[in-house]
């Protein structure tokens, strides 16, 4: 297949690295044609803390989906999760060039540029430009102005940035297994492109990303991106209340949470039916999912509660008009639609539906929006830093096992 002819996304999480490769289609659909998940060892509450373990699983990751596909891969999209970023919004000015007067895409690229002219403090560093609206001579909520006639064209601008060390560490293990970067996503936006409709992100919409170790809140109004904020908890924290309350060790945790697990405590059954094999003893011991969901439901609360404070502090005491979407994987939980419904007291409250882009496993639901989200708008690289591989891959798997047994043969 010609190099040309794929896409791939990266999501370092905080529980696993994912990997999309993806052919796109001539209506604007992905075709999937390799995915790769690793345990992401070396991330912490959605911050990289060990580089080596980090580079391990994003190489881990990559050749399961090369694997797939049947060739290797060389450059990819990166998706960032709303973690030490800011948003600013700035006005990109410039006169129109061509003597006829019309707007071209040199215009386009010329304004924005203007755009990202902000102060910044010496640790950040711009990611992205959003552009909300273009204004052509003083005429505003113009989407796409190449094409018009115009003198003067004016952008009105979203601009990311992020703190320069977190995103180069990122930025420097996705180097470091052999990537070269083409470019930096918001999953908040990716994902939003995918899994909300139009009017939702029209009328406002909260869209909420509850993973392993963050929870990002993104506010979307006017089709657009207006708020982000992260909070440093997620699932990982009710594994370990789980473990703790049970006195189990984390892996068993996390996959009895899996399991049996409920984020309301009224849906689950109190016969002790869930085999549990405390810490530092033999015997077997019977819980019911009602003990079980007796340390999971004050957890969800609390998270919950921290959507809401952020939400407050983005101007929202209450939903907006089309509330709020679930992602992330603790969206899978039991009960949570439900748990969210009661803590907001409103049904406006729904799972996004990742069946629209044929994902079958929710954990690959944003590494998938980046490659739909890429097929859709060829997104730049804004970061200064090169983005080249500082060393090369090593032979695959299979390569490294054929070598190593013409070794033992030799
Ligand atoms: N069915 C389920 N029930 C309860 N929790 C679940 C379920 N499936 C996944 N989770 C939890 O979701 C979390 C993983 O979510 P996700 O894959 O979105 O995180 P991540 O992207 O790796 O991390 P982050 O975005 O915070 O950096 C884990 O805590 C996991 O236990
Ligand atoms: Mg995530």
């Amino acid at each position: 297949m010609s190099k040309k002819n794929y896409i791939v996304g990266i999501d370092v999480g905080t529980a696993e690295v994912r990997v999309g490769l993806g052919e796109p289609r001539p209506d604007g659909t992905v075709n999937i044609i390799g995915l790769g998940l690793s345990p992401s060892d070396g991330v912490r509450k959605g911050v990289i803390v060990d580089l080596d373990k980090t580079v391990a699983s994003i190489v881990a990751a990559i050749e399961e989906a090369e694997r797939m596909a049947g060739f290797k891969v060389d450059s990819a999209y990166v998706g960032l999760k709303g973690l030490n970023m800011e948003l600013i919004n700035n006005r990109g000015v410039v006169a129109v060039t061509a003597e006829d007067r019309e707007i071209r895409i040199d215009d386009v690229e010329r304004v924005m540029q203007a755009a990202k002219v902000v102060a910044l403090p010496m640790d950040r560093e711009i990611v992205d430009i959003i552009p909300r609206e273009y204004i052509v001579d003083g005429f505003e909520g113009i989407r796409d102005p190449v094409g018009m006639l115009g003198v003067r064209l004016e952008v009105d601008a979203l601009v990311v940035s992020s703190l320069i060390t977190s995103l180069h560490n990122l930025l420097r293990c996705v180097n470091r297994a052999g990537i070269t970067i083409n470019g930096l996503i918001l999953q908040a936006m990716a994902n939003s492109e995918v899994y909300l409709s139009p009017d939702e992100r029209d009328l406002g919409v909260f869209l909420v990303d509850i993973g392993s170790g963050t929870t990002e809140i993104a506010l979307f109004q006017h089709g657009k991106l207006q708020k982000m904020a992260v909070a440093p908890i997620g699932g990982d924290h009710i594994t370990t209340d789980l473990a703790a309350g049970l006195r189990i060790n984390h892996f068993n945790a996390e996959e009895l949470k899996k399991e049996y697990g409920s984020a309301l405590i009224s849906n689950a059954e109190s016969e002790p039916k869930i085999e549990i094999k405390t810490v530092g003893s033999n015997e077997l011991r019977l819980v019911s999912e009602r003990e079980l969901t007796s340390f999971i439901e004050p957890r969800v609360h609390e998270i919950l509660q921290i959507v809401r404070e952020e939400m407050i502090k983005m101007g929202w005491p209450y939903l907006p008009p089309a509330g709020l979407v679930l992602h992330g994987g603790v969206s899978s939980m039991n009960g949570i639609v439900e748990a969210s419904r009661h803590f907001f007291e409103t049904d406006q409250i729904r799972l996004a539906e990742f069946e629209t882009v044929g994902v079958q496993n929710p954990t690959y639901s944003t590494v998938v929006g980046l490659l739909y989200y890429v097929q859709r708008y060829q997104p730049r690289m804004f970061v200064s830093e090169v983005s080249k591989p500082t060393k090369k891959r090593g032979p695959g798997l299979w390569q490294r096992i054929k070598d190593w047994l013409t070794d033992i043969v030799d």
